[in-house]
C-alpha cells in the first residue's frame, strides 16, 4: 500500500527517517575543527555536498544534540571560522564511525579514535594524515534553517594523496575507495562502477513549439 503524507502532519522523527533513507547514498563530510583555545575535534556529517564551483564551496548541515545544545563542530566553526573536510575511504571507515560518539569538548576525537593529524596549509584545524583527499575551508556563511544550521565553507587548499592521482595529475575516482552513508550505521563502498555514454542534446529532437 503506498504511503503519502505531508511532512508537517507527522512527527519530525518520521521525516528524518524518510529523508535519510530516501536521499542515498550520501557523501560523508568528515569535518575537523579547532576551538579558540586550540582544542581540535573531528566528526562526520552526511548532510553534506558541493554547493558551488566558482568560488569552490562545500556545505554540510548540522543538527543540535538532543538537548538542543550545539555540537562541538558547530561551536568551533562559529568561533574560528575554519574547518577541513577529509574524504572517508574504506581504510578510515571504522575510525570515522568512532568519531561520531559524543565526547566531552575537551577530549579530541583525534586522540580518542587514534587518528593521526597532519598540518594544514592555510587553516589552523589539522587534517587527517590517512585521508586520501582533504579540503581546507574558511567559513563562507552559516545559515540557520530550523533544526539545522547549514555551514558553507570556501575551499582554500586541496590535498590529493599520490595514491589517488592519475599520471595527468587528476584525482582518480576509481582509486579513491570512497564510502557513502545510507541510514544509521549503514555504509556503502564504491565497488561496482556503472557507466553510461554522455547525453548529447542532438539525441533529443526539440519540439516544434
Ligand atoms: C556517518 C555519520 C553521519 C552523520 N551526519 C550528521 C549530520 O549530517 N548532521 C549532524 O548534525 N550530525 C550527524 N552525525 C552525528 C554527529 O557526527 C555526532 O552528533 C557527533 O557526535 C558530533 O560531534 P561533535 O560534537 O564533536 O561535533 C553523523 C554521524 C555519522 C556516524
Amino acid at each position: 500500500m503506498p504511503v503519502e503524507f505531508r511532512p508537517s502532519d507527522v512527527e519530525s522523527r518520521k521525516v528524518y527517517r524518510t529523508l535519510v533513507s530516501g536521499v542515498v547514498p550520501r557523501p560523508i563530510g568528515w569535518i575537523s575543527t579547532i576551538d579558540a583555545d586550540g582544542n581540535d575535534n573531528i566528526a562526520p556529517f552526511s548532510f553534506f555536498n558541493v554547493a558551488c564551483v566558482d568560488p569552490p564551496i562545500i556545505h554540510f548541515a548540522h543538527g543540535t544534540h538532543a538537548d538542543g545544545t550545539l555540537k562541538d563542530t558547530a561551536r568551533n566553526i562559529l568561533e574560528t571560522e575554519e574547518f577541513v573536510h577529509n574524504v572517508v575511504t574504506g581504510e578510515v571507515l571504522e575510525r570515522m564511525h568512532g568519531t561520531s560518539a559524543t565526547y566531552p569538548s575537551e577530549v579530541s576525537e583525534f586522540d580518542a579514535c587514534e587518528i593521526e593529524r597532519a598540518p594544514s596549509e592555510t587553516v589552523v584545524p589539522p587534517r587527517v594524515a590517512d585521508a586520501k583527499v582533504s579540503f581546507e575551508c574558511t567559513l563562507d556563511r552559516a545559515l540557520e534553517l530550523g533544526s539545522h544550521i547549514l555551514f558553507l565553507g570556501e575551499i582554500q587548499y586541496i590535498h590529493l594523496d599520490d595514491s589517488v592521482v592519475t599520471d595527468e595529475g587528476e584525482l582518480d575516482i576509481f582509486e579513491l575507495d570512497a564510502v557513502g552513508r545510507l541510514a544509521a550505521g549503514q555504509y556503502l563502498e564504491l565497488k561496482e562502477f556503472l557507466e553510461l555514454p554522455s547525453v548529447k542534446d542532438e539525441d533529443f529532437p526539440k519540439s516544434e513549439d
